[in-house]
């Protein structure tokens, strides 16, 4: 295999990433997306604020120009995201909470539907914890005005708009053995033994060298894995150069094949051009679409040349 997307496909994963629609008249972009992956995530188009501005009324354009792109390559395509604090325009936040139920279910069925079918997995509830070593809910108008029991609400939803679906919870620094993942561990085991829908959990993993690939990071996804969800690296993406880049991205495609439930993953980007770090160059292309060493380590790793 000469691909990333070939190369896992060879491994029974897909290799995915984060994909721009305001990009895809860009013909080194389209041409990289299509040769290279096999699996793409609307970076933004499918967030609350691109999809419902405004309460009731829905917007799907922007998004629908990538799943379309998609489904013509016949690439796996991730939802992303359902309820999440962020990119959540100011409407949400002034309800009641039982008008933010209603707005909250009927969110999650009203994209579900559009778009049932054609998706392979949703993340149905983004970053939901607290940053640090309390294992805390975050703050939010979903967490403050409906309480601990909107997840595994937002869930069943979800299973019940479209069962076909999987249905994950995705967050960043619960890559490694941590508070944080712990709380994440406790809820899905949780979820598990009570028959809350939940599918899969995303690993979101951005790395830098505040942050760097943990040395746990397999032993964190195994123990997801066993809990009876299927774990995803979902944005993917390391900030560094040269070996040292190369290398850790070598290690984070090494403990997902060690993880026989790690479906994928997924780069949040494909050229350092467009990467959400302003400075830096975390991707496997650089801003010329020209392979990186953290290129060749990662598809010398999924078993291709
Ligand atoms: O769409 C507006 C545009 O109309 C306006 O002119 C322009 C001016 O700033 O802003 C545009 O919105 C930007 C949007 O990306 C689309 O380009 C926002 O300002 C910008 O904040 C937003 O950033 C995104 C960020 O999420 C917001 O939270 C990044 O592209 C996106 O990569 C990033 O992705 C998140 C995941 O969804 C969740 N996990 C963390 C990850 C990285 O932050």
């Amino acid at each position: 295999a000469t691909t990333l997307g070939s190369a896992a496909a060879g491994k029974g994963r897909y290799f995915g990433t984060a994909v721009a629609a305001s990009h895809l008249g860009e013909a080194a972009y389209v041409n990289t997306l299509d040769t290279e992956f096999n699996a793409v995530t609307p970076e933004n188009e499918m967030k609350w604020d691109a999809t419902e501005p405004t309460r009731g009324s829905f917007s799907f354009g922007a998004a629908d120009q990538i799943v379309s792109h998609a489904q013509g390559k016949s690439m796996k395509i991730r939802g992303h995201t359902l309820v999440w604090h962020s990119q959540l325009p100011g409407w949400v936040s002034g309800l009641s909470a039982t008008d933010l139920r209603t707005a909250m279910n009927n969110h999650i069925t009203q994209l579900m539907t559009h778009y049932k079918g054609k998706i392979y997995a949703w993340d149905v509830v983004n970053e939901a914890f607290q940053d640090g070593g309390s294992g805390a809910r975050r703050s939010s108008p979903f967490q403050d005005k409906l309480g601990n029991g909107f997840i595994e609400e937002a869930f069943r939803t979800a299973r019940a708009t479209d069962p076909d679906a999987k249905l994950c919870y995705n967050d960043y620094n619960t890559d490694g053995i941590n508070a944080k993942s712990n709380a994440v561990y406790a809820m899905v085991k949780d979820f598990k033994a009570r028959g809350v829908p939940i599918d899969c959990v995303g690993f979101q993993s951005h790395f830098n060298s505040a942050s760097p690939v943990p040395s746990d990071y397999q032993a964190n996804l195994q123990r997801f894995a066993d809990l009876g969800v299927d774990v995803q690296i979902t944005e993917l993406d390391i900030e560094g150069s040269g070996s040292t880049q190369a290398t850790n991205y070598a290690n984070v495609v090494k403990a997902c094949l060690a993880v026989t439930r790690c479906t994928g993953l997924t780069v949040w980007g494909i050229t350092d051009k467009y990467s959400w770090r302003s400075s830096g160059t975390p991707l496997l292309f650089d801003s010329d679409y020209g392979k990186k060493p953290a290129y060749y380590s990662v598809l010398n790793e999924l078993g291709g040349t």
